[in-house]
């Protein structure tokens, strides 16, 4: 043992009631994400639907769903997963798995696209991506992964895609196009059908982002209101990252990532056999080996708990106060919600006052400030049902220091967290 280092690995263990007393300690740190409005931090559905989430973790807390023949139980509760969300995008040959959350969804679709584009079109030996500037960072970090050129266009002054910019991107080396069901910060569903056709006529990959929208968007359209078609039903759509973690409202930790059907899902299978073992010996559709069974458990459950009934009432309730959130933005002189948002993630701007000054002074009222710089300046939040009760005291902050701005009384923090 090197004498020389700080002993941190404890030489004896501690008791249960002051390991959870230094934890209770630490916690005491953590931010009010719930009651003072985190931009990113989705979840709160009702504390029912949080303990059945609890419940279900903890009782397949030790399973693994790397082994599937142990585990057969969890092994069914991703494959009723799978099943269900094929329903929900509409469709009854879509198959996937569940991964660690959005992220690693979309890094499969991309290591999938480059891989089908291996097959389909051997002659790219430089592939490319095209996104919109409006899509998350993830796509940057698969393309930096995967080894592929990212192509990202710009965006209408509107909010909305430019699809001559994005439409003219494709060349011989694209293997991928993307599209949000909606974007994390504007909140807008991309023209997917005009998009997607491109990429079916040149037989590349397309895949739709919608890892916020997608337990959301379907209930929206099951109450009735008109929204662009983003799922399956577009020809064309190869894959769909759909996150459970956020408006599934399930344990962190698990998103699903959908293929059209089996041809496009095998290319997102990594297998490890022949000649170093034998065949079958290790197969994965993901990046993870061991998953925690907990988490495709309590997504199970909650699915399961909530039904399209549940889900409908959520995202009705949500729409309900989001609307008057909105308002009452619009109706504060000086501020405005951009663009035309379909769920509970948008954001609010300026055209005459710094944002960011408000953002410094809705800070100092101790709210946890989610600013955007893309593609305006801009405050964004991504809400939940349970952020319902403090919307009324942020709008009575946010009108203060709007007015305390327009004095001159308040400016931008050179320094300022960012709560995304
Ligand atoms: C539109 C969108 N895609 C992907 C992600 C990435 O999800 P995760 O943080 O679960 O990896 C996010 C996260 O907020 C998102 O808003």
């Amino acid at each position: 043992m090197n004498k020389n280092i700080k002993q941190k690995f404890p030489l004896k263990g501690i008791g249960k009631s002051k390991i959870f007393s230094e934890m209770d300690q630490k916690a005491t740190l953590d931010l009010k994400w719930k009651e003072r409005l985190a931009g990113g931090v989705s979840y709160p559905a009702g504390d029912d639907v949080l303990n059945i989430a609890k419940e279900a973790y903890l009782k397949f807390f030790s399973a693994n769903a790397l082994y599937k023949n142990i585990f057969s139980s969890v092994a069914q509760f991703e494959q009723d997963l799978v099943d269900m969300a094929a329903n929900l995008f509409n469709s009854d040959k879509a198959t996937g798995s569940i991964t660690s959350g959005g992220s690693e969804s979309i890094l499969l679709a991309i290591k999938a696209s480059r891989d089908r584009a291996k097959l389909l079109h051997p002659d790219i030996k430089y592939p490319e991506m095209i996104v919109p500037e409006s899509a998350h960072p993830a796509f940057w970090k698969g393309a930096h992964y995967f080894g592929l050129k990212i192509i990202a266009t710009p965006l209408l002054n509107d909010g909305m895609i430019d699809m001559k910019s994005y439409l003219n991107a494709v060349n011989k080396n694209t293997v991928l196009m993307v599209g949000s069901a909606p974007s994390l910060t504007l909140g807008m569903i991309d023209p997917i059908s005009e998009m997607a056709a491109v990429a079916d006529k040149n037989n590349i990959n397309f895949h739709v982002d919608a890892c916020v929208g997608g337990f959301f968007l379907p209930f929206i359209e099951r109450s009735g209101e008109d929204l662009e078609i983003w799922d399956f039903r577009v020809p064309g759509v190869t894959s769909i990252s759909a996150d459970l973690h956020k408006f599934g409202y399930t344990a962190k930790g698990a998103s699903l990532i959908m293929s059209r059907d089996e041809d496009i899902f095998k290319h997102q299978i990594f297998e490890w056999g022949p000649p170093h073992r034998s065949k079958d010996y290790y197969v994965t559709p993901n990046m993870a080996g061991t998953r925690p069974g907990g988490g495709i458990a309590s997504a199970w459950a909650v699915v399961k708990y909530l039904g399209i009934e549940g889900y409908t009432k959520l995202v009705t309730d949500t729409m309900n106060y989001i609307k008057r959130f909105q308002n009452g933005i619009n109706s504060i002189n000086g501020l405005n919600v951009l663009g035309k948002p379909v769920m509970s993630v948008f954001a609010y701007s300026s055209e005459s006052l710094n944002i960011y000054s408000i953002a410094s002074g809705m800070e100092d009222r101790g709210w946890l400030v989610g600013k955007d710089s893309f593609p305006f300046k801009a405050i964004r939040f991504m809400q939940s049902p349970g952020h319902a009760p403090y919307i009324e005291d942020y709008l009575r902050d946010l009108e203060h220091v709007t007015k305390l701005v327009k004095e001159g009384k308040i400016s931008e923090k050179e320094e300022s967290a960012n709560y995304n």
